[in-house]
């Protein structure tokens, strides 16, 4: 009889994907909407076909006043997708992703929301809307790279502390090592600490390994597969890079990420689409923000050691395009390495406050780091770098955003202000 119980108890693990025990709803993620002041999108897994979203303002924390928002689901799992990781929970179990998008919200109000399945609720979670009057603030990370690093959610936690108040936390790519492995993304979603904030990022390289090492490589997927039935974005995006590219405005700020592909991929019909899906949003879209920030995963004016192909090929297709449109601040990684440029105009630094476009590469928000090489040291477009592993640092930044700049405020993982700098606002 004992044998039999031990037997029950260990098939109802295996039923279960690994580390959700008897959830019914995991990977729940709150994600910016296409105008995050009066509506989000709630991203979850569920193991049912029966769940919804109920939700209030957090005023209301008996859910009284609750109101229901019904999901878009899919069964899904990545059993059909190429080269992925076989033995991941992704492959071997099908789910239902789910999202549902909470519109005509108030602005500046923080809401709670549970995720109902089969009649049962999850824990309660929470965010803040976007259309705060005058000055806010958002957070950046980069480069979580989770794979069960001590470093990432001590740090998310700590942002959450320093900047209480940010209606917004973003990642310019690199969340995890191998985007086909399900355990990765657990452990950076499924905690006490990654929740209750809005959350925006663009895809790393590492969006598209599909599974460990095959014959001394990384199988690639040809798209962002787990990062999109985890993540839903305002679905605005480039023809062939939709949700991995898109933009959002919140607040005075238009924010535009890019998917800068994956390891082997820096040409091609992809980006050539993609710049002039910026283009033609960009000139739609002029007159109607103060600050112009792009977030994309390699850094175009990072080291030329680390990864030379993003110097020598995503450099010139992207730098006239920041240039035309007069890019406030670029927030990238890649490198594992701490960079932050001048104000550029192109490809040369300027003083001229009405063209610069400043280039921050955090380097890392997780615990993989690199030393500096020549190419940064050497640079003369450079204003600061770090050897975040001479220092062993990590990084994460505060943007003010102010009536007349934006003040960015880089913290390593024990508090510490590493560096800062000002973007004056244009005139736009
Ligand atoms: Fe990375």
């Amino acid at each position: 009889m004992k044998r039999f119980s031990l037997l029950l108890i260990f098939s109802a693990w295996l039923c279960c994907p690994a580390g959700y025990g008897q959830q019914m709803a995991w990977h729940i993620v709150t994600t910016v909407a296409e105008n995050p002041a009066s509506a989000v999108t709630v991203n979850y897994h569920c193991s049912s076909s029966d769940s919804y979203v109920l939700y209030t303002l957090e005023s209301d924390p008996d859910f009284a006043m609750a109101k229901k928002a019904w999901p878009v689901c899919q069964r899904w799992s990545t059993a059909e997708i190429p080269n992925t990781a076989r033995n991941s929970t992704f492959y071997t179990q099908e789910r239902y992703v789910c999202h549902a998008t909470l519109s005509g919200l108030a602005a500046d109000t923080r809401y709670c929301y549970k995720i109902v399945t089969d009649g049962s609720g999850s824990d309660v979670r929470s965010f803040r809307t976007a259309g705060v009057p005058g000055n806010w603030k958002f957070v950046a990370f980069t480069d979580f790279q989770h794979r069960e690093n001590p470093v990432t959610l001590p740090l998310v936690r700590q942002m959450k502390e320093l900047a209480s108040d940010a209606v917004l936390m973003l990642c310019s790519g690199d969340q995890i090592d191998v985007a086909g492995n399900e355990y990765e993304w657990t452990f950076l979603l499924d905690n006490d600490v990654f929740r209750d904030f809005v959350y925006a990022c663009s895809p790393g390289d590492h969006a598209y390994w599909a599974s460990d090492k095959v014959d001394g490589h990384y199988p690639q997927y040809d798209y962002a597969y787990t990062f999109n039935h985890l993540f839903k974005f305002p679905d605005n995006g480039a023809p062939d890079s939709r949700n991995t590219s898109y933009w959002f405005r919140c607040n005075n700020v238009l924010f535009v990420s890019l998917d800068m592909h994956n390891s082997d991929i820096s040409t091609g019909t992809r980006f050539s689409d993609q710049l002039r899906w910026f283009e033609e949003t960009l000139d739609r879209l002029a007159g109607t923000y103060q600050y112009l920030v792009v977030f994309e995963h390699k850094s175009i004016f990072g080291s030329e050691i680390v990864d030379s192909a993003v110097a020598r090929n995503l450099r010139p297709q992207w730098f006239p395009i920041f240039r035309k449109y007069r890019v406030d601040l670029v927030l990238s990684g890649h490198d594992h390495i701490y960079s932050r440029t001048f104000a550029l105009d192109g490809d040369r630094p300027t003083t001229d406050p009405e063209k610069g476009t400043f280039y921050l590469d955090m380097g890392s928000s997780g615990d993989k780091r690199r030393p500096l090489d020549r190419s940064l040291t050497e640079s003369p477009r450079h204003a600061r770098v770090l050897d975040l592993k001479e220092l062993d640092m990590s990084c994460a930044c505060t943007v003010d955003v102010e009536a007349n700049r934006l003040l960015v405020t880089v913290y390593d993982q024990h508090g510490h202000t590493v560096d800062s700098f000002a973007v004056p606002r244009k005139q736009r």
